[in-house]
């Protein structure tokens, strides 16, 4: 409707708007609508729900750590990948003795590299790690794996962020700062990279090389290694604390971004705090998933040996039972239901389900559902534990 003719209408004209509409759809021509628009081709190809690839290159890292290089399963109808922020990660898909289950791993190769059909994710062994486990005892060269499209929130915002970053990594917590880095080094993101990175001695340390030789030839990029476990010439000791922090941060404003273990989140962004930085200037790369719902700090407790949940799944109903120390997610898992899932952290949304009936508990430091989801009763399942018997209405698994 033009808007001259919206603009004359007072409310009870509003009444006539059926017959307007109906002339109006009467006129209207009547060739078909397309079955597709190029707007959704485009929207399907850049945000792909799953993409098949084939694992090309394993390089290792020690005895316990692997990265994967991961190109285009055109056998398997994937002639290209999708393209990145440095920063991202994306969600392998796995089927372990009938078990669904998905993990999150940051990209670890350049927005670039994607555009030649190549991803490279880093995996660590993770104590009592399924996935982890299976991936590193399974995946060769050759191997076809499905993973979801790059997802997450953990990347540089002009607008946002300050020009220059304090990169803070623990551990295999590197791998979207090389991404960064990369990207930095090719021209296609535009800030300076202070890189604290915090590892147990020198030989644990991850892309040594790769940073050394990115720094060198780009001076927008530094490069301090932190020791904890070992003292060596050229190599900070200790922890990335508020001292270490002030010595090589800028004079001038500056962004912080952390990405490692759980416990290093916790000792830096109390160090943070004691330097001053708001939290609007900080960014956490996710905090990964959790398993035990009774070592966390605010765990209410009283939560039976057993639980029974209910799952309604499209149109089909189960009743399954599981140890309330699991997240529901794993729960589900374990007895063979798949549940839509990405970051496994609480952050991306993608398993919200409802809760029909029964009490739950969410961990403070991964609750991000909206104000509406608290109010009507959704949850996260993969980072909510039950305290009862529940009742949910999961979505369909894509
Ligand atoms: S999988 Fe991301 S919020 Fe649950």
């Amino acid at each position: 409707m033009a808007k001259d003719e919206l603009s004359s209408l007072n409310a009870m004209d509003f009444l006539k708007l059926s017959s307007i509409r109906k002339k109006k759809f009467k006129k209207a021509s009547d060739t078909p609508i397309p079955a597709e628009y190029p707007a959704n081709a485009l929207a399907r190809r850049l945000h792909p729900v799953r993409q098949s690839v084939k694992v090309s290159q394993i390089i290792e890292h020690g005895t316990d750590c692997r990265t994967y290089v991961l190109e285009c399963n055109s056998d398997k109808g994937t002639d290209e990948l999708a393209y990145f922020a440095a920063g991202k990660y994306i969600t392998v898909f796995l089927d372990i003795d009938g078990m669904p289950v998905t993990r999150a791993y940051s990209l670890s190769s350049s927005p670039k590299q994607s555009l030649q059909g190549k991803y490279a994710i880093t995996v660590k062994y993770v104590q009592n790690g399924l996935a982890s486990r299976y991936i590193l005892d399974n995946w060769e060269v050759g191997s076809e794996v499905e993973v979801s499209a790059p997802e997450g929130s953990f990347e540089y915002v002009a607008l946002r962020d300050a020009k220059t970053v304090l990169c803070i990594a623990g551990g295999s917590g590197i791998t979207p700062f090389l991404s960064m880095a990369q990207a930095i080094s090719d021209g296609d993101e535009d800030f300076n990279m202070i890189l604290l990175y915090g590892s147990r001695t020198a030989d644990s340390i991850l892309f040594k090389d790769e940073f050394n030789a990115l720094a060198k030839k780009c001076s927008k990029i530094r490069t301090v290694y932190v020791l904890s476990h070992e003292q060596k010439d050229g190599y900070e000791h200790g922890f990335i604390s508020k001292e270490l922090i002030e010595k090589y941060a800028p004079s001038e404003a500056y962004s912080v971004f952390l990405c490692g273990p759980q416990v290093m989140y916790d000792f830096v962004d109390k160090e943070l705090e004691a330097i001053g930085i708001e939290p609007k200037f900080i960014r956490h790369e996710l905090y990964g998933e959790i398993h035990d719902a009774s070592s966390q700090s605010d765990y209410p407790g009283n939560a039976p040996q057993s639980v029974k949940i209910t799952v309604h799944i499209m149109d089909e109903t189960k009743t399954v039972e599981g140890n309330p120390n699991d997240t529901i997610m794993q729960i589900l898992e374990k007895n063979g239901i798949a549940v839509p899932s990405r970051c496994r952290s609480g952050e991306c949304g993608w398993c919200h389900s409802y809760l029909k009936s029964g009490k739950v508990y969410a961990p403070k430091k991964l609750e991000h559902r909206r104000k509406a989801d608290l109010k009507f009763g959704y949850i996260h399942p993969c980072c909510t534990f039950p305290l009862s018997n529940l009742e949910i209405e999961v979505p369909y698994c894509r």
